[in-house]
């Protein structure tokens, strides 16, 4: 019994620290400059107006930063912010349950908003353009509809799968941004900001090593850095230096441009059993023992940004940078 309460006690201080680790206002959000400059007109826009701020729509890879961003924008209008997710809200009811416990001007956040049930998503049509609720009260030929007003609100949704949306979703947002892979300059500065926040020390190239290993994303970025703190704290004196950082990363097997054991099984999958593609995504899947989804959402974007993999028509095809990378000769016909 003790020992659960001493490791809920230990789970709730971890969710907090995650969630100080996150940026609170613009002004300590490092990246997306676009997205966040044209949020700040908007949000001060609506402030002076005095009205809630427009619908938003964030899409792009995961680990961007989409929640913090929305935890930004509450924070930025003053409003509480309430969490939700697309699979989460299994029935209509159970999203006017979350409606009509808003306040004027907050922010509802879905996560995974390309998972809304149909008959949710219709729920939510009139909720978002006239801020009503259309609710049916019994059954049958004495069911009747009623209309309830809602508080004015700010949803703001987040997806990694913005092509799966409905048309009419994706009309009703105002504001549409998509997230960016952040530069190693931007991962530099966030590794290095979370170091201070961790309190532990790290010199700047190893900051930069973490940084271009992140494979763009600083959710990546942060949980290297606790990784390379552990080989720190225990193989050295607890200061992060360039040996150690890399050494860390070469324990952990990621390798100098980020990629790990799944993607180095995918490419050489592609290369080995398929002649390079093209070969359908399933295929390598299946192939790999990984999910077709986690695949298509967390590993082939990154590797179509670096350019080590092409989608066809036909399927997924290794470049020649993916053979030069792992080192394995590229054959006549390519
Ligand atoms: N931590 C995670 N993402 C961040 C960002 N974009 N800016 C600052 N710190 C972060």
């Amino acid at each position: 019994m003790e020992d659960r309460i001493i490791s809920a006690h230990l789970m709730m201080e971890e969710q907090t620290m995650e969630l100080s680790l996150r940026p609170r206002y613009f002004a300590e959000y490092i990246g997306q400059s676009l997205a966040k400059e044209n949020l700040k007109v908007y949000i001060e826009a609506a402030k002076m107006r005095n009205e809630a701020l427009d619908h938003v729509l964030l899409y792009g890879p995961p680990g961007l930063g989409k929640t913090t961003l929305c935890n930004i924008i509450a924070n930025e209008l003053g409003v509480n912010m309430r969490t939700t997710s697309g699979p989460a809200i299994e029935r209509p009811g159970d999203l006017a349950a979350i409606l009509t416990n808003l306040q004027e001007g907050d922010v509802l956040f879905i996560d995974e908003i390309h998972r809304l049930h149909r008959t949710v998503e219709e729920v939510l049509y009139p909720a978002m353009e006239d801020f009503v609720l259309d609710i049916i009260i019994g059954k049958g030929p004495s069911a009747r509809s009623v209309r309830l007003d809602l508080p004015k609100f700010t949803l703001v949704g987040a997806t990694t799968r913005v092509g799966l949306l409905s048309a009419p979703l994706r009309d009703r947002f105002g504001v549409i941004s998509r997230l960016e892979y952040y530069t190693i300059d931007e991962l530099t500065y966030i590794v290095s900001r979370t170091a201070d926040i961790l309190q532990v020390q790290i010199v700047g190239e190893a900051a930069t090593e973490v940084g271009m290993r992140s494979r763009g994303t600083p959710r990546i970025a942060n949980r290297l850095l606790k990784r390379v703190r552990d080989f720190a704290q225990v193989k050295g004196d607890g200061i992060i230096t360039l040996d150690i950082a890399k050494a860390a990363l070469a324990s952990i097997q990621v390798d100098h441009l980020g990629l790990d054991e799944i993607d180095h099984k995918m490419l050489r999958a592609i290369i080995l059993s398929f002649q390079g593609g093209p070969v359908g995504l399933d295929t390598i899947a299946a192939t790999i023992g990984e999910e077709s989804q986690t695949i298509e959402d967390v590993y082939e974007p990154y590797l179509l940004q670096i350019g080590f993999l092409q989608r066809t028509p036909r399927g997924r095809m290794a470049t020649p940078a993916a053979y030069q990378h792992l080192g394995l000769p590229l054959p006549a016909s390519k």
